[in-house]
């Protein structure tokens, strides 16, 4: 992967690169701005508890050693993958997968598309630890990097597609991971971007009741709630297709709008 693609400054020094290395954890690049740096960030539902990255960071070093084996994989996260599938083409180059998890999206894609260069970021050691033994065979087409959403250490206008699943009902600041995530887009390139599908009675039941009595202040996105924070960070032809019963979900492709003249930005752009 070309090296022109991250935002050097944001990452550690090899030196400290080198003390996870020690930890047998070959993950390329760590990024500094990762919690608890970036928890001022608070939900953008009025009233939503607060949530911070330490907490899915947390929630997710412990999940990491089952996270393969749960009955989620099965219920909602191959389902989505496949969905997801769906929406990329081989003209797709350049893919990164934020909340990349223990990379089953991004061998999957490897796997459909052989020319295709993958980059998988997530807040989570463990996951990571795990996606890196996954992702071994495709050697360098596929990177691994420890960062947080809200503070995504690539330069502007890099990627064809960003694909997000099941991970942005964690961010603590969504607005401002959204405004990242069209920041990094090239102009025309797509955000793929799935959650729990909370508007029907029962996705209420799930994702608003049963999903933050587990994990905390977690926030879904109404399908509404996704069009706004889309339309506000400059996206347009924002599409949204709702799938599955027992563990809805839902769709929201976005294109990144914006013209290719360097220095014209969206209104809504993270600071
Ligand atoms: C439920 S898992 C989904 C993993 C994967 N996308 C999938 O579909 O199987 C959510 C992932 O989001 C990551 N995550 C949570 N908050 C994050 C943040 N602020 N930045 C980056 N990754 C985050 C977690 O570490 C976890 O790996």
């Amino acid at each position: 992967m070309n090296k022109s693609i991250y935002r050097q400054a944001d990452y550690q020094s090899k030196s400290d690169q080198d003390k996870f290395q020690e930890k047998n954890l070959p993950i390329l690049r760590f990024s500094k701005n990762i919690a608890p740096s970036v928890d001022k960030g608070k939900n953008n539902r009025p009233g939503a508890k607060q949530y911070t990255s330490m907490q899915a960071l947390a929630e997710f070093e412990r999940w990491s050693r089952t996270y393969d084996r749960s009955l989620l994989q099965y219920l909602l996260f191959e389902p989505t993958h496949q969905v997801l599938l769906r929406y990329l083409g081989p003209g797709d180059r350049k893919i990164l997968d934020i909340g990349c998890g223990t990379g089953k999206f991004l061998v999957t894609i490897a796997e459909r598309f052989p020319a295709t260069q993958l980059v998988g970021l997530d807040l989570c050691p463990g996951m990571l630890q795990r996606a890196s033994e996954r992702c071994q065979p495709y050697g360098s087409r596929i990177c691994l990097v420890r960062g947080d959403s809200t503070y995504l250490p690539f330069q502007d206008n890099q990627f064809d597609v960003v694909t997000c699943s099941h991970s942005f009902h964690h961010y603590p600041d969504q607005q401002r991971a959204i405004a990242e995530m069209y920041r990094i887009l090239r102009p025309n390139g797509r955000l793929l971007l799935v959650d729990g599908d909370r508007d029907g009675w029962w996705g209420w039941f799930i994702y608003d009741i049963c999903v933050p009595w587990i994990e905390g202040g977690v926030h879904h996105c109404s399908a509404r709630q996704f069009r706004q924070l889309c339309q506000a960070a400059g996206f347009q032809q924002i599409q949204q297709t709702r799938f599955g019963y027992l563990a809805p979900f839902l769709v929201t492709v976005a294109v990144a709008a914006k013209s290719s003249v360097a220095g014209q930005l969206p209104v809504a752009r993270a600071a």
